[in-house]
């Protein structure tokens, strides 16, 4: 049990004496259902999180703060520090990620691993930039030395899917471009943080990152209707991020990096090789039982293949393992969300009212804390399974005659994230290819949706995503383009 019994204030880890929630995992620990209970965090009130706005404000002093102004060799020696710190916290951070989200052990490993490359690669990328600002410029009599700046103060929120990971692609290029900062960890995936909270208190400033627990209209709320933040760098769903855009005075004067939701497709053409293409989309509508924004959440495939793929995908989703996510050859695990099973439970319904079958034979069984993948055929536009971001383990197969079907409704989604797009014939693919990228940012050839490598700029169009992650544009999202000029007299 982790009671997390303070919060990270102007780098002081400051002890809470009021109210206090308790976090549960969905897993239970006996064998007679139970959530187990996991520890404690505070519940923080406006007061803390203004005092946290205040740290971060007074950090950054109007651009005049250590941080901001600290040489560039010394805010990666920060950066490095905390590396080095968490690091050595990856064995109780797995294994929060396990308990508090339900990931699987390989999966809860992949997830630190890669946040450490992230860090690193991020601080190489960083090195570089500041490589590349030493060199002047000079353009019809003036010199210029151009360089990146900060933005001011950061409002930090991230998910409950990769709560560790999202966070700090959020964090790490805020922080290394001379941001300040005020987190809130995710509502799942909260605990982990707490490992953590020493290498931020032993690595960084005091001020520059402040990390508050509490929900998130009480503390988010008064934070951005202070108007003092220039940042609001959320990812998650895009109600919570307007509504939070639209709290701020100045909202036109704030800078948005979102990552938010998608609705991805996969469109199978009748010459796929319908092996690879289900053990693709497979992967891509069932990894983390479906709960990724990059998740493949409807499955469009051309009539003439629709019954033999149907077949093999529906035998292959009922062979998938559930389990607890440290055994061995698990894919399906526990759900978070204690609300998840009724939820999917409820688009099962509304999809059959409609017309269409569960084709696989343990669609929809359920237990307390999940309901087994469901899989829907022939899916059409009437119902919310079409429609909605599922989240979770159900898959929509629509069956379509006409390229342009699927290309239209992708087109009219409110969602421009990426496509799986599944055949062999190029010159039937490559027109394809060029309507696809002129509607979403990334066509995944014979291969499911993913963000990563993380190199690669992982963005979307329309309700989406607003800025671009990766290791290097996330740089530039949180930093402005500046320069000092000279005239050559
Ligand atoms: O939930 C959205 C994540 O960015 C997905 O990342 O494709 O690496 O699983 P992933």
């Amino acid at each position: 049990v982790v009671t997390q019994d303070s919060y990270l204030v102007n780098g002081e880890l400051k002890p809470w004496n009021g109210q206090m929630v308790n976090v549960y995992s969905t897993i239970s620990s006996t064998d007679e259902y139970a959530p187990t209970l996991l520890g404690s965090i505070p519940q923080l009130t406006e007061k803390e999180a203004l005092e946290a706005l205040d740290a971060a404000s007074n950090a950054y002093n109007k651009g005049k703060g250590l941080w901001p102004t600290m040489k560039v060799s010394d805010r990666i020696a920060c950066m490095e520090k905390f590396v080095e710190q968490i690091k050595t916290r990856r064995e109780e951070v797995v294994k929060l990620l396990m308990w508090e989200i339900g990931k699987t052990l390989p999966d809860s490993e992949k997830e630190f691993d890669r946040t450490i490359d992230y860090i690193n690669d991020t601080i190489e990328d960083y090195k570089q930039m500041d490589r590349d600002s030493a060199k002047f410029e000079k353009q019809d009599g003036v010199f210029a030395h151009i360089r990146r700046g900060p933005l001011g103060v950061v409002l930090c929120l991230a998910p409950y899917n990769y709560p560790l990971n999202e966070t700090f692609c959020l964090l790490i290029p805020a922080l290394i471009m001379g941001n300040t900062a005020i987190f809130k960890p995710a509502k799942f995936g909260v605990l982990l943080m707490s490992p953590l909270l020493e290498a931020f208190q032993n690595s960084f400033p005091a001020g520059v990152i402040n990390v508050i627990y509490g929900r998130g209209r009480t503390l988010a709320t008064p934070i951005m209707q202070s108007g003092k933040i220039d940042v609001l760098a959320l990812i998650g769903n895009s109600t919570s991020a307007k509504a939070l855009q639209s709290q701020h005075p100045k909202s036109n004067r704030l800078r948005l990096v979102l990552g938010l939701e998608a609705k991805n497709p996969a469109i199978v053409l009748p010459d796929a090789d319908l092996d690879l293409t289900i053990n693709e989309c497979l992967a891509g509508t069932l990894s983390f039982n479906g709960q990724r924004c990059t998740a493949l959440k409807v499955v469009y495939v051309h009539e003439d293949i629709a019954e033999e793929f149907n077949k093999k995908y529906a035998e292959k989703v009922d062979n998938l393992l559930f389990g607890n996510p440290w055994d061995a050859g698990v894919k399906l695990t526990p759900l978070p969300e204690p609300g998840k099973p009724a939820y999917i439970q409820e688009l099962i319904d509304d999809a059959k009212a409609k017309g269409a079958q569960i084709i696989n034979n343990r669609g929809g069984e359920t237990t307390d804390n999940y309901i087994f993948p469901a899989v829907l055929y022939p899916v059409n536009k009437e119902m919310r399974v079409f429609e909605e971001e599922q989240f979770g383990p159900v898959v929509p197969i629509v069956p379509f005659k006409d390229i342009e079907e699927p290309l239209d409704d992708i087109a009219d989604s409110n969602y421009g994230q990426q496509v799986s797009l599944f055949g062999k014939n190029i010159h039937t693919l490559s027109p394809l290819i060029d309507s696809l990228v002129n509607l979403v940012c990334r066509v995944n050839l014979n291969s499911s949706c993913q963000r990563g490598p993380d190199v690669y700029p992982f963005t979307g169009r329309k309700d989406s995503a607003v800025s671009t992650l990766s290791v290097h544009d996330a740089l530039r999202s949180f930093s402005i383009r500046t320069f000092v000029a000279s005239k050559d007299n």
